[in-house]
C-alpha cells in the first residue's frame, strides 16, 4: 500500500485512526483493565495474557493490530529466543508506540514494522516465515461481518505462516452475546463511531471461517470474548 493510499484508508477507517497518542495513553487502563473486567468479563492478566504467551515461540512472531504493544511487551521474557518480532498495523502511530514499548521491555531481537491493512495481501518477503501470528482484539474493530471478514483476513495472513505455524487471537462478540448493561452501551457507541464493526459478530460464524481455512481449530468463550487458535491451513494439504 502506498503512503497516500494508507492515509486515505486511515481517514476512511476509524477502526485504526481512533488510536491517537491520547487514546493510546489511556488504552491499557480503559480497555485492558476496566472494560475487560467489567464490560467483556474476560480478564487480561488471568485469561488473555496467558493465551497470548501460550502460542509464542519459535524464530519469528507476527502481531497484527498492535495497539499499545501491551501483549508483546509484557511477554518480552518469553520472546527472548524469538529472533524476529514483526508488528503490523494500519496506523503508523500505534506501530511506533508499540515498538518503543517492546524495546523498553528488553526485547533484543529484530523488530520489523509493517505498515499496512490486514485486509491487504502480505508482501512476498513475509511469506512462510512466522511460527505464530496473533490477532488480538482486531476482528471486532474491522468493518463487515463473520464469516466473510474473518475469511478475508485469514486468506491474507495464512501465507505468513511457517510450516506448523499457528494463527490465534481474541475478539469481542456482537449484540447476540450475553452482554451486560455496560457492554451493550460500549458496543452501541463504538459501532456508531466506527471504532468497532462487530454488531453482528457471532462465535458460530467466526468458527465457520476458521474451520473453512484450517484443519485444527480451538475456540472458547470467556465472558463475551472468543479466544481462538488455528493450525494446518487446508490449502496446504497435499
Ligand atoms: C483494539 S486495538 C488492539 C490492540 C491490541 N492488540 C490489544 O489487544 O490490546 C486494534 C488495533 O488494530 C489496528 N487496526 C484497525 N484496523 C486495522 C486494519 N485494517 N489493519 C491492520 N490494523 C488495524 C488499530 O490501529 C489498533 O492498533
Amino acid at each position: 500500500m502506498t503512503d497516500s493510499a494508507t492515509a486515505q484508508h486511515e481517514q476512511l477507517d476509524p477502526s485504526a485512526s481512533a488510536y491517537n497518542t491520547w487514546v493510546l495513553r489511556l488504552y491499557d487502563f480503559w480497555v485492558l483493565t476496566v472494560s475487560n473486567l467489567f464490560a467483556w468479563r474476560c480478564p487480561t492478566k488471568s485469561s488473555l495474557l496467558p493465551f497470548f504467551t501460550k502460542h509464542l515461540g519459535g524464530d519469528a512472531h507476527l502481531d497484527i493490530g498492535v495497539g499499545t504493544g501491551f501483549y508483546p511487551a509484557t511477554a518480552a521474557p518469553k520472546l527472548a529466543k524469538t529472533k524476529t518480532l514483526a508488528l503490523m498495523d494500519l496506523n503508523p502511530g500505534t506501530l511506533a508506540y508499540a515498538e518503543a514499548r517492546v524495546r523498553a521491555a528488553g526485547y533484543q531481537g529484530t523488530i520489523e514494522r509493517v505498515h499496512r491493512s490486514v485486509f491487504d495481501p502480505l508482501p512476498e518477503s513475509m511469506r512462510g516465515r512466522f511460527d505464530s501470528v496473533s490477532l488480538f482484539y482486531l476482528f471486532h474493530c474491522l468493518p463487515g461481518s463473520f464469516p466473510t471478514k474473518a475469511s478475508h483476513v485469514l486468506a491474507s495472513v495464512t501465507p505468513a505462516l511457517a510450516p506448523g505455524g499457528v494463527v490465534y487471537g481474541a475478539t469481542i462478540l456482537g449484540r447476540a452475546a450475553p452482554h451486560n448493561w455496560f457492554g451493550r452501551k460500549l458496543i452501541e457507541v463504538y459501532n456508531r463511531k466506527g471504532i468497532f464493526g462487530n454488531e453482528s459478530d457471532t462465535k458460530e460464524n467466526l468458527e465457520k471461517a476458521l474451520r473453512a481455512a484450517f484443519e485444527e481449530v480451538t475456540i472458547e468463550q470467556i465472558g463475551v470474548v472468543v479466544l481462538f487458535s488455528a493450525q494446518k491451513p487446508i490449502s496446504a494439504r497435499p
